[in-house]
């Protein structure tokens, strides 16, 4: 194991009845970076969370935080923040606030910055009960942060928020993540974990379908549409190319594979190089929703 290990994670499995909410679920979550669990409704996420943190008994597997089994020391390095922020109505931001550093034993003086960095300062003297969905799920994430956490756990952060709101706090786990703080977000959104993630598993059932950067997701199957003044040349000269891995006709473009990694700049001073005069070259995106259609359907087969 390495020495940045955040969490590792393997075989866990829970059924609840008939039901395997979990199953055979392995993650390996290291420092810094931005892990999604992504998976629509009912796929295991809050279960796995549960899990990990010690709220729900898992059937079997076993897990680790930063290489050990999880002590209340350790517990005390893991901000979580849940769906329903859980406050007093009735206390100022601040008052909540101060509470919780009593709690968590943490020194009262971050409590200013938290505010601060989570944008509420100004509002810290106003009671929860008039904080809007979004002011209410910032301050829990500025509790999350009290006592100065390694890995901040968020389930659903931006579910029931504004526009406004979703992008405050994706903004805000990216800004908490530059501190140094490794995420994990579980989210039943794609956009969400392609516009935050750094990482992502995939959970369907409870198992898991896929994982791995976000941007390894994103480039495989990149197609390159290239079209060229002598277009009955082109296709030979591209598949002579030992970096192609795959050449489509589409209309009248050819979609070309590569292997990842090949820059397309490369390809295009290739084709320069077998004397091809390039008229379009453009790279399309396979979206990770498409992946991640993709693979659901092959599931459900
Ligand atoms: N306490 C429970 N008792 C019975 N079934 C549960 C319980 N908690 C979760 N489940 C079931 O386990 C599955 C996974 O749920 P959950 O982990 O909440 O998924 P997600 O967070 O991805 O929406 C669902 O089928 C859910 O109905
Ligand atoms: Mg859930």
């Amino acid at each position: 194991m390495s020495l940045t290990s955040i969490l590792s994670v393997e075989g866990i499995t829970k059924r609840f009845g008939k039901i395997t909410a979990v199953d055979n679920l392995s993650l390996n979550l290291e420092q810094g970076y931005i892990y999604g669990l992504l998976g629509p409704n009912g796929s295991g996420k809050t279960t796995t969370l549960g899990i990990i943190l010690d709220m729900i008994r898992a059937d079997a597997g076993r897990y680790q935080w930063f290489g050990q089994p999880l002590t209340k020391e350790a517990r005390k390095k893991i901000g979580v923040v849940f769906e329903t922020p859980q406050f007093y109505p009735y206390l100022t931001a601040i008052q909540n606030l101060r509470l919780i550093a009593t709690i968590k034993d943490a020194s009262p003086e971050t409590l200013d910055e938290l505010l601060r960095l989570v944008n509420l300062f100004d509002r810290r003297n106003s009671k929860f009960i008039t904080y809007s969905l979004g002011m209410k799920q910032r301050l829990s994430i500025a509790a999350a942060l009290i006592g100065d956490p390694q890995i901040m756990i968020l389930d659903e952060p931006t579910n029931g928020l504004d526009p406004q709101g979703i992008s405050d706090i994706r903004e805000l786990i990216k800004k908490i993540n530059t501190r140094g703080i490794t995420i994990l977000l579980a989210s039943h959104l794609l956009d969400e974990v392609q516009k935050v993630c750094t990482h992502v598993t995939v959970l369907q059932h409870g198992k898991k379908l896929f994982d791995g950067k976000v941007h390894d997701v994103l480039a495989i199957d990149d197609a390159i549409e290239v079209n060229a003044d002598r277009p009955d040349m082109l296709r030979s000269v591209l598949e002579e190319n030992e970096n192609v891995n795959k050449v489509l006709t589409e209309n009248k473009l050819l979609l070309v594979v590569t292997k990842p990694g090949y820059p397309v700049r490369s390809l295009h001073e290739y084709l320069i190089s077998k004397g091809i005069i390039v008229t379009h070259l453009a790279v399309r995106k396979r979206s990770l929703e498409k992946h991640f259609l993709d693979l659901l359907k092959k599931e459900e087969k």
